[in-house]
């Protein structure tokens, strides 16, 4: 089970990497859009550096032909290092991009999946992710959790090195979700993490647990007995 953070924002992500188990960052034009007019690669270069080398990188091309998706993924890579994933969208363009970015052992996320047949011709064309709009399936009534299960049944087709990563998400039940049905890998706002977190029923018990301490050992803590 992994987590990723679906955000551009540098606080986010080094706050986030403090407090969450994440192991890598995601971004489309969207994403970056947020953050202004930041110069793509400097900004990209940046997360890498907050990130390390070890965490993914995930970055979309803009291109919508096979050959200029190639040209982009090629530079994304010489710029961000061989160690970044570069997020294609399953098109028809796109898939021809991708068969050829895999001969050429580029590191793949396939993005803007919304149907199972679309995450099985990216598998079988050589995607190590595929990510699912989970939100945005649902707003468009398809069935998400339906589509990721699909998928997640079919891995054994990949030989082992493609993963679901789930996406697009607007709530918390929507990645608990996703996971209960088979994402490996869920991409999150840091906010809905947070969220994750703030229920008062939590802080409720935290308070409670204090005033009862508090009660036989008054302002003493454990590292003082
Ligand atoms: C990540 O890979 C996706 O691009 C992202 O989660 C899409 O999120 P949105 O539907 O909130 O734009």
């Amino acid at each position: 089970m992994e987590f990723m953070l679906d955000t551009a924002n540098l606080e986010n992500i080094t706050q986030g990497l403090e407090i969450y188990p994440i192991i890598g960052v995601t971004t489309n034009p969207s994403i970056l859009k947020k953050e202004g007019k930041v110069d793509f690669f400097e900004h990209l270069a940046q997360i890498r550096s907050i990130i390390g080398p070890e965490r993914s990188l995930h970055v979309q091309v803009v291109s919508q032909d096979a050959k200029h998706i190639i040209m982009e993924a090629e530079k994304i890579r010489y710029r961000l290092g061989e160690n970044t994933f570069v997020k294609v969208p399953v098109t028809e363009n796109g898939l021809k991009a991708i068969k050829f970015l895999a001969t050429e052992n580029f590191h793949i996320t396939a993005t803007a999946v919304y149907t199972t047949i679309q995450g099985m011709l990216a598998m079988l064309a050589g995607v190590r992710y595929i990510a699912c709009y989970y939100n945005r399936m649902l707003n468009c009534d398809i069935d998400a959790s339906r589509v990721i299960h699909e998928l997640s049944s079919l891995l054994w087709a990949s030989h082992g090195d493609c993963q679901i990563m789930a996406a697009s998400f607007k709530n918390i039940n929507e990645i608990t979700t996703a996971f209960s049905n088979g994402a490996s890998c869920c991409t999150v706002p840091y906010e809905l993490l947070e969220t994750g977190l703030s229920n008062p029923s939590i802080a409720n018990a935290v308070h409670d647990f204090d005033t009862d301490w508090v009660a036989i050992h008054g302002d003493s803590k454990i590292y003082d007995l």
